[in-house]
């Protein structure tokens, strides 16, 4: 590298670290500046942060600590306990991970993570991204942590035109450039937060109207939102800012999401109690309590029409006289497909339905805001709600 690049990254890197020490977020995961931060409090939040913002986070943080302040606390609770208070965040798959994680650490590591990025890559759920927070931010080591806010500053510091993913190893060169060799864990931080509030990403303008009739912001619709590059401590030293940084990073065009398609019964019987399953543990949304519903059609030639396993509870149900159609569909974005969900409620008398599997059960209607239900099980509930209310004189 030639020598005077040097020194701009690692004026830049300084710039970077000087800005952290008077504009960073105060927040909860967070040690101060030039301090380690405690690992299992590390683990936690970015596993919480991988696909959720920082406000939604703040409150399923405090009580996840409040229920298991230590790592041990964690790894002794039940699967089941650990996603009922992870319910409403979304992707369980993490929650899963992380109850696993907690009991790999106390089982091989005698609850002691260790301060190697190899090691911490093998738990369960940490790939490059957090094993490489966890050095930085809880171990003090010189690590290179990158998620998409920070490939988005890089993208646009080194002036980067290869579209996302394909960038990613260029990215990760600028990174390492950039990185100082002390407090690369607040380093990254003021990365973090210089792209939450200075280099923002783009984002067209919708351009609707305000409630008072101006248009938002008074910016054309279709107007690209603009990174605030004269707050930035990267200044002059980023290439994007001398040309058009928000058309930076490109990114290869996605392929739309595609759509499923399945019904889900919400089963009443003569007590007002619904019938909820519990999926299997593994796979998409696994663990989790759901209404009883169809497999997802995916719209292939194999598979145009929602899948009903012939001797389930389910195809039992499709032959019930009660059946009632509602009109509305719940649609729900996963982050790999769209699904829609046709909604029915099927009446039961309890002993209609003979023995149940092991995984299926009753529950009072009325206490239906106590079960951890996923997202999209629980758009199924608001749905069906103000018929059930009424019949059950909630
Ligand atoms: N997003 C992911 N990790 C974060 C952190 N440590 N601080 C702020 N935002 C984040």
């Amino acid at each position: 590298m030639p020598k005077n690049s040097t020194k701009k990254n690692s004026d830049a890197g300084a710039a970077v670290l000087a800005w952290y020490d008077v504009h960073r977020r105060i927040l909860p995961w967070r040690a101060h500046p030039n301090a380690l931060a405690d690992p299992y409090h590390v683990l936690l939040s970015e596993v919480m942060l991988q696909q959720t913002v920082v406000e939604t986070v703040k409150p399923y943080y405090a009580a996840f600590l409040a229920r298991f302040p230590r790592l041990e606390d964690l790894a002794s609770a039940s699967q089941d306990e650990v996603l009922r208070l992870w319910a409403g965040l979304g992707y369980y798959a993490r929650a899963r991970n992380l109850h696993r994680a907690a009991v790999v650490l106390m089982r091989d590591y005698g609850g002691v993570f260790p301060d190697d990025e190899a090691a911490l890559r093998k738990l369960p759920g940490v790939g490059a991204y957090t094993a490489a927070a966890l050095m930085a931010f809880a171990f003090g080591k010189r690590a290179l942590v990158m998620d998409a806010n920070i490939e988005r500053i890089l993208a646009r510091f080194g002036g980067i035109e290869t579209p996302l993913p394909a960038a990613k190893s260029e990215l990760r060169a600028v990174l390492d450039a950039l990185t100082p060799a002390v407090r690369a864990g607040d380093f990254a931080q003021s990365l973090m937060d210089i792209g939450n509030a200075i280099c923002t990403p783009s984002r067209k303008k919708k351009g609707g109207k305000k409630k008072g009739g101006q248009k938002k912001g008074g910016q054309k619709k279709g107007a690209v939102s603009q990174p605030q590059c004269a707050l930035c401590p990267l200044g002059d030293w980023c290439v994007g800012r001398h040309g058009d940084p928000a058309s930076l990073p490109r990114k290869a065009p996605k392929s739309p999401r595609p759509i499923r398609e399945g019904v889900v019964m919400v089963v009443r019987d003569e007590s007002a109690e619904v019938l909820l399953v519990r999926r299997s543990p593994h796979g998409l949304l696994g663990g989790m309590v759901m209404f009883p519903t169809s497999g997802w059609a995916d719209g292939s030639r194999q598979q145009r029409h929602y899948p009903i396993a012939p001797d389930s509870l389910l195809a039992r149900l499709t032959k019930h006289p009660s059946r009632q159609k509602l009109e509305a569909k719940v649609k729900h974005i996963f982050t790999h497909f769209t699904l829609y969900l046709e909604v029915e409620i099927v009446r039961v008398q309890r002993q209609e339905l003979g023995d149940l599997d092991a995984d299926a059960f009753w529950l009072p209607w009325g206490q239906l805001s106590d079960e951890a239900l996923p997202s999209v099980m629980m758009k199924v509930a608001a749905l069906v709600a103000p018929v059930l209310n009424d019949e059950n004189g909630a």
